[in-house]
């Protein structure tokens, strides 16, 4: 069997050891003394490892041939690295050539720089490069990362349905999932589309979040949370906002606003510890050609408390600033991006969490304040990003949620399931969602979510 680069060039093989290698070339030079230098890659790590190939090989003369992205076999020896770069290298016995590229001159992948924008629009291809290769692996530990911080926590991960008949934001934002013949859709006697004809009996959309359902289990499981994909209509054309994307979704019986943000900060550093600790080589590579603080931050972040300020004192400091906004702020709007920078990036200087929204510019199922105008909501808030989680504390009392649901137009009778949880043992509890692409694009200084996730939906774009 063969063995992982990343094996090869952390020193974990013996010198001396003769291994095999699967991978595909990046680059290959040939030294006037008959040598060829082939640079393999097998996405186990940044660097590629180096097989030195002597022209002694009964089929040096197809060595030489090997062009960026061809498949081979590499057998041979591990030596330590004479050259400056890479500790060790193989000194090549045998080299099979596995998948040619079929015409070198227009391989889209050819060894040069291609810009962002060409990459995206070869997304199958595009994990060859390096620094889509990056990407992926810097998405991979952060996931884990998440994953091993619930569970050491003892939180119970719930899959949580995609298919839904909850608008659980209640932004109207929603795909709809239907088996109906749209060139023919059932009508009712009224003339409206009748989805009691349809796959589900009623009608059923992609989630946009999987809270509601995740509220159930901390109900009774009482520290949960969901990693899965969500799904936004959303006409956003940002760097931002993705039509599909990954959620992180905790939620915690007998825990209050301030109980979920300490759990948003902690979540953040440990995850950010994972990232300096495990991909050192790629986050260096995002600190030479990416975005200079690529490191610098994140260590910053780790070492940093988070600010805390009400949305009502926000409002003031930003009114107060003296900064000219795009977007006007007073009491009762949202927060635009460009306040919440302002917020991180020159107030604080910090991540901040803005928490006590007022109520109407928020989702029916967050916790009234005393005061009868906020809700206790949180954002957190990081430099150079903007928003990356939303939370929460829920609405406990069914009376209130009750009062809410009428207010907002929603129809008692669809939330039923929901209502029972406030009927049966009710508790306090708070949640929040992680947007998982704006996490990985802040960490690499990738700047745009569609370059951290393998293959991203936005609106007119849905290839693959
Ligand atoms: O603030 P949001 O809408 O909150 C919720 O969905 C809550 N139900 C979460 C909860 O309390 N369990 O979304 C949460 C996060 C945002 O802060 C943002 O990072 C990300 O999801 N997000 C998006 N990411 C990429 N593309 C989009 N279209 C996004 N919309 C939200
Ligand atoms: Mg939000």
């Amino acid at each position: 069997s063969h063995i992982a680069i990343t094996d090869l060039l952390k020193g974990r093989v013996e010198v001396g050891a003769t291994v095999t290698i699967k991978g595909w070339i990046r680059t290959r030079r040939d030294s006037k003394a008959g040598i060829s230098f082939l640079a393999v890659h097998d996405g186990s790590c940044f660097d590629p490892i180096q097989a030195v190939v002597p022209n002694s090989l009964n089929n040096y003369e197809e060595v030489t041939k090997l062009t960026a992205g061809c498949s081979v076999t590499v057998v041979g020896t591990i030596v330590e690295s004479q050259g400056q770069g890479q500790s060790f290298e193989i000194q090549a016995e045998s080299v099979e050539v596995v998948g040619w590229v079929e015409n070198p001159d227009t391989y889209p992948m050819a060894a040069k720089r291609h810009s962002i924008e060409y990459l995206r629009e070869h997304a199958h291809l595009r994990p060859r490069t390096n620094i889509i290769g990056a990407v992926t692996r810097v998405r991979n530990c952060l996931s884990q990362a998440i994953h091993r911080f619930y569970h050491e926590r003892g939180y119970v991960w719930i899959s949580t349905p995609i298919i839904t008949a909850s608008d659980c934001e209640g932004a109207g934002e929603m795909f709809r999932v239907s088996t109906l013949d749209m060139q023919n859709l059932p009508r009712t006697d009224k003339g409206d589309v009748d989805y009691s004809e349809d796959f589900f009996g009623k009608e059923a959309f992609l989630t946009v979040s999987g809270q509601l359902n995740g509220e159930t289990y901390c109900s009774a499981m009482s520290k949960i949370y969901t990693f899965g994909p969500t799904f936004r209509a959303e006409n956003s054309n940002t760097s931002r906002h993705l039509a599909e994307f990954w959620m992180v979704e905790p939620e915690v019986a007998f825990a209050d606003l301030n109980d979920i943000a300490a759990l948003a900060e902690d979540m953040l550093k440990y995850v950010f510890k994972a990232v300096l600790e495990e991909r050192r080589d790629d986050m260096e590579f995002f600190a030479q050609r990416v975005e200079k603080t690529a490191i610098s931050r994140l260590e910053d972040f780790v070492e940093k408390d988070f600010a805390q300020v009400d949305y009502t004192d926000a409002v003031e400091i930003l009114k107060g600033c003296g900064k000219k906004f795009e977007f006007p702020v007073e009491w009762g709007v949202d927060l635009q991006s460009e306040h919440e920078r302002y917020l991180a990036e020159e107030h604080f200087n910090a991540p901040v969490v803005i928490k006590n929204y007022p109520k109407d510019i928020k989702a029916f199922y967050m916790r009234q304040n005393e005061d009868g105008k906020t809700v206790a909501a949180m954002d957190v808030v990081a430099p150079g990003i903007g928003e990356i989680i939303g939370g929460s504390q829920r609405e406990e009392r069914l009376d209130v949620l009750d009062a809410r649901l009428e207010e907002m137009g929603l129809d008692k009778e669809d939330y039923s399931w929901y209502r029972d949880l406030r009927k049966y043992g009710t508790v306090p509890h708070s949640g929040f969602g992680l947007g998982f692409e704006r996490l990985v694009a802040y960490v690499t200084g990738m700047g745009n979510v569609r370059d951290v996730i393998a293959f991203p939906r936005t609106k007119g774009s849905a290839t693959y």
